[in-house]
């Protein structure tokens, strides 16, 4: 298995190749399916063209590719999954993590909520808000719910009981929108919220798979935080991008 790479290819078939329980973890940012039926205007994402399934099978493909996930996931890994919804169908996130957790042998540790510095008002609605949060559903193995791998450090043990106490984590990030890269790539997410969750969860040496990663911002991150990675990105306009981004590090990645 190579490691430190990006494949420019659909995620399913990265997935088939790579071993059963090689990776650490996933962070990641799958399309939001918000191409369907928009009754406001036409917003171009960067992939409307493949952003626009119906419900059933949006939810059927997401699922199929947690099972896939979780074939390559060690058994105390951790799957960041960044997920927010469309103005049509806000309940769409909700349905797909019942359904993973109904479905697959995933279920989730916790939901955290991003902040991010900046949303977009939503002025010309008398109803909805403007969306300054995202969530990120934390998935685990069922078997691990209580005993997977983090990052969290250790404050201070009590010497009689030997119980141990950890530096306080909480389930809330503040975080850039994105890493200001501009591409007509709209939905990319921030080194800054990369980080933050690599830090949660992933030790230095980490094997962190995205399997939708964009233009490249969860293999920056990974670079920056001593972790290794493998991505795969199906449009190869973002994936020129995602090399080009890393080659500016003075790395070379090619698949
Ligand atoms: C929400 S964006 C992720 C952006 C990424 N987090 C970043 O910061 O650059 C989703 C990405 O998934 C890609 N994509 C969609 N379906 C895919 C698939 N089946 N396999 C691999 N990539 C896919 C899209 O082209 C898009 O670049």
């Amino acid at each position: 298995m190579r490691i430190n790479v990006i494949y420019n290819e659909n995620c399913s078939v990265t997935l088939d190749r790579l071993p059963k329980k090689c990776i650490d973890g996933i962070i990641t940012s799958p399309p939001y399916n918000i191409n369907t039926e928009r009754s406001d205007c036409y917003y171009n994402n960067g992939y409307s063209n493949i952003d626009g399934l119906s419900e059933a099978e949006y939810l059927k493909l997401r699922t199929e590719e947690f099972t896939k996930f979780s074939k390559v996931l060690k058994e105390k890994g951790v799957i960041c999954y960044n997920i927010s919804y469309s103005k049509e169908n806000p309940i769409l996130p909700t349905l797909l993590v019942s359904k993973i957790h109904n479905e697959t042998n995933l279920t989730i540790a916790d939901i955290i909520c991003w902040k991010k510095s900046n949303a977009i008002p939503f002025q010309t609605s008398p109803t909805k808000l403007s969306r300054l949060t995202e969530l990120i559903y934390v998935f685990v193995k069922k078997s691990s719910l209580h005993t997977f791998r983090t990052n969290k450090k250790i404050s201070k043990v009590n010497g009689k009981t030997g119980q141990r106490f950890f530096k306080n984590y909480t389930n809330y990030i503040e975080a850039k929108n994105n890493d200001g890269y501009r591409s007509n790539l709209k939905a990319a997410y921030s080194k800054d919220l990369c980080q933050q969750l690599i830090n949660i969860y992933f030790p230095e040496g980490s094997l962190i798979y995205d399997p939708f990663s964009g233009i490249g911002t969860t293999q920056l991150s990974c670079i920056e935080s001593h972790c290794n990675f493998i991505g795969s990105e199906l449009m190869k306009e973002h994936y020129d991008i995602s090399i080009s981004r890393l080659q500016k590090k003075g790395l070379i990645f090619h698949s």
